[in-house]
């Protein structure tokens, strides 16, 4: 296990809350259909192992949503907590259905999740998604009221755009309330965030860009190849041509892995964190969530994040 550099914590958006610059994401952690929980291999035990291995090596934020698992994620994490005798940052999400037409209906969908976390706030209420028909103001409203009624330290967005972003961090500022955080998909295979000028905006307004699917779903690991692609719905996307494409990158993965004694999961990673954004990734088991936490602790030099950069740039 390394250890933890002072810039492996951080401040989540301008709160006082510290984070680890690396977090784990728990979607996996109760879903059957697009992960496989329940099946060979993947059971609550394994799930609660990656969770003390991942707060042992000094991750201290999860990530959840009441979608995930139909609210088993965050049941999990509920019966977990006070097992894991740490402090642990919690985030989860609202889901804007369509038929959630009213602020009322955050509130709701967020003392739901608080019982079945068993925790009286979260430290992060995010909307899930901008989908309409409820315009983004009006759910900031109802975030500024989570606030307010205590049951949420700060609040977020997810898979906002830029101008999205703009938008719900003026209707909370109106509140008075700053934007903490916006999460979206972001890794060596989603350079989105980058070229459409969010990662520069969040970093320049203190909103913390949390990266959602930094492995490129297990595939920045290495260890899926066209012959060998991943399981279920994920073997769609990952198709046996794109990973023929990715292959010259997940070559330098390796290289550059091999020179810093680490794996390519941990440049991946580490490649997130060095552009200032928190990777949260999914672990299903204790060593996947070991391997992650160790991105922290040591940064890629500025020539190794310029060639992985190329490498991306060529997919
Ligand atoms: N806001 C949103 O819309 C949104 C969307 C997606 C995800 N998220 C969040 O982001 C988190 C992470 O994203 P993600 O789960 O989509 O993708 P990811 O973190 O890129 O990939 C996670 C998967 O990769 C494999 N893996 C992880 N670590 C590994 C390791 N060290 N060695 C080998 N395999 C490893 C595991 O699956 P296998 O072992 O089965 O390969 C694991 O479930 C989610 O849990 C969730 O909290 C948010």
């Amino acid at each position: 296990m390394n250890h933890l550099l002072p810039e492996d914590r951080i401040y989540l958006g301008q709160s006082d809350i510290q984070i680890s610059a690396l977090g784990v994401g728990a979607w996996a952690w109760g879903d059957r259909m697009f992960w496989g929980y329940g099946k060979g291999g993947f059971s609550d035990a394994d799930i609660e192992a990656a969770f003390k291995a991942s707060l042992d090596a000094g991750v201290n934020f999860v990530d959840t949503a009441e979608m995930y698992g139909r609210g088993r994620s965050e049941q999990l994490i509920g019966q977990m907590l006070p097992r894991m005798e740490r402090p642990v940052v919690v985030a989860t999400k609202f889901f804007p259905w369509p038929y959630r037409l009213t602020r009322g209906r955050l509130l709701a969908a967020l003392r739901k999740s608080l019982e079945r976390l068993r925790l009286q706030q979260v430290d992060l209420y995010q909307i899930h998604w901008p989908f309409p028909p409820v315009p983004i103001e009006t759910w900031m409203q109802a975030l500024a009221d989570a606030v307010e009624q205590g049951l949420t330290r700060t609040v977020g967005v997810s898979n906002y755009n830029l101008q999205q972003t703009k938008r719900a961090q003026a209707a909370l500022a109106a509140r008075g309330i700053p934007l903490a955080s916006n999460q979206v998909q972001y890794s060596l295979l989603m350079r989105k965030p980058e070229r459409e000028g969010l990662l520069d905006y969040c970093r320049e307004h203190r909103i913390t860009l949390i990266a959602y699917s930094p492995l490129g779903q297990g595939v920045l690991t290495g260890k899926y190849s066209a012959d060998n692609p991943p399981p279920g719905l994920r073997g769609r996307r990952y198709n046996r041509s794109y990973l023929e494409r990715v292959s010259p990158l997940l070559e330098l993965l390796r290289e550059i892995a091999s020179a810093h004694h680490c794996t390519p999961a941990q440049v991946a990673l580490n490649w997130v964190i060095c552009k200032g954004a928190v990777p949260i990734p999914g672990a299903k088991n204790e060593r996947q969530a070991i391997d992650n936490a160790g991105a922290l602790g040591w940064r890629l030099s500025k020539e190794e994040v310029q060639a992985l950069d190329r490498a991306s740039d060529r997919i």
